[in-house]
C-alpha cells in the first residue's frame, strides 16, 4: 500500500502573531512551486495563530492543526481548548502525546488514548507521538516503552485507528542536534508497525504514516526518507525558518 508523505512542521512556543503570518505566506509561496504534490505539508502553530493561519492556507492544500487538544466535550478546563471549538474554526489534526507534553504537563497514555478518541470523533486527525528516553534506550526499554505508548490506541475500530497518524520521536534527539541514525529510526518505525498489526490487523500497520522527529534537518532528512518504513517528518526547529521547512520537504 502506498503511504502518505507528510512533512509535518511543529512551531511549539515560537513566533508572535505577525511572525506567524509570515512564515505560513512563505511556506504556502514556496510549496507551491517547490513540493511535488504527492507531499503533504502540515504545520502546527501555537494556538493563537490557528484561526488566522487556516483562512491564508485555504485552497493551499496545507494542513494545519493544534499542537494539543483537551478530551473533554466542554466545560470547567480553564486553559483548554476542545476538538469542536477547533472544528469551528476549520481545524482538521492536533497533535496528541508530544514529549514535551508528557514532560511538562503530565499527559500519560490514559489521557493520550481519550484525546485520540475524541479526535476522531470530531473528524480531527490526531498525530499521536511515541518515543523513549535516552534512560529507557540505554536500559534497552525503548521497543516495550513504545509498545506501552500505543496501546493508548487499543479501544479503536480499525476504522478508525486507519485515520491517525503516529511520530516516532525519540526525546533523547529533541532539539538536541542528535539524530536517530536512519537505521536506528527505521528499525524502530519497523517495531511500531509491527505493534499496529498485532493490535488491528497488517493492512492499518502497512498503510498507517509514521513519521520520524528528533533533529531533522535539510542535510538528514534525505537519508531518513529513504528508508523503508519512514514515511515523513515531525519537524520542530527547522520548521520555523521556512527555507528549511521547505527543503526537508523537498527530499522526499
Ligand atoms: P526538533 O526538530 O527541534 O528536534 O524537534 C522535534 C520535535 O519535537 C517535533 O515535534
Amino acid at each position: 500500500m502506498k503511504r502518505q508523505k507528510i512533512a509535518a512542521g511543529n512551531w511549539k512556543m515560537h513566533k508572535t502573531f505577525e511572525e506567524g503570518q509570515g512564515l505560513a505566506q512563505e511556506i504556502r509561496t514556496m510549496a507551491a512551486t517547490e513540493v511535488m504534490p504527492e507531499a503533504k505539508l502540515l504545520i502546527f502553530p501555537p494556538y493563537i495563530h490557528l484561526q488566522a493561519i487556516a483562512k491564508q492556507l485555504a485552497g493551499s492544500g496545507i494542513g494545519v492543526g493544534a499542537q494539543n487538544i483537551n478530551q473533554n466535550e466542554q466545560g470547567a478546563f480553564t486553559g483548554e481548548v476542545s476538538a469542536s471549538m477547533l472544528k469551528s474554526i476549520d481545524i482538521h489534526y492536533t497533535l496528541v502525546g508530544h514529549s514535551e507534553r508528557r514532560q511538562y504537563y503530565n499527559e500519560t497514555n490514559a489521557s493520550c488514548a481519550a484525546k485520540i478518541v475524541t479526535s476522531i470523533k470530531h473528524n480531527i486527525v490526531p498525530v499521536y507521538c511515541i518515543g523513549e528516553t535516552l534512560a529507557e534506550r540505554e536500559a534497552n526499554a525503548h521497543f516495550s516503552i513504545v509498545e506501552e505508548q500505543l496501546s493508548a490506541m487499543k479501544g479503536l475500530s480499525n476504522e478508525d485507528a486507519a485515520k491517525c497518524i503516529l511520530a516516532y520521536e525519540p526525546v533523547w534527539a529533541i532539539g538536541t542536534g542528535v539524530t536517530a541514525s536512519a537505521d536506528q529510526a527505521n528499525e524502530m518505525h519497523i517495531h511500531i508497525r509491527k505493534c499496529v498489526a498485532n493490535m488491528f490487523n497488517d493492512e492499518i500497520a502497512s498503510g498507517i504514516s509514521i513519521l520520524y522527529g528528533g533533529s531533522v534537518k535539510p542535510d538528514n532528512a534525505k537519508s531518513l526518507f529513504a528508508m523503508s518504513d519512514i514515511d515523513g517528518a515531525l519537524i520542530g526547529g527547522a520548521a520555523l525558518a521556512s527555507r528549511d521547512f521547505i527543503d526537508i520537504a523537498k527530499s522526499f
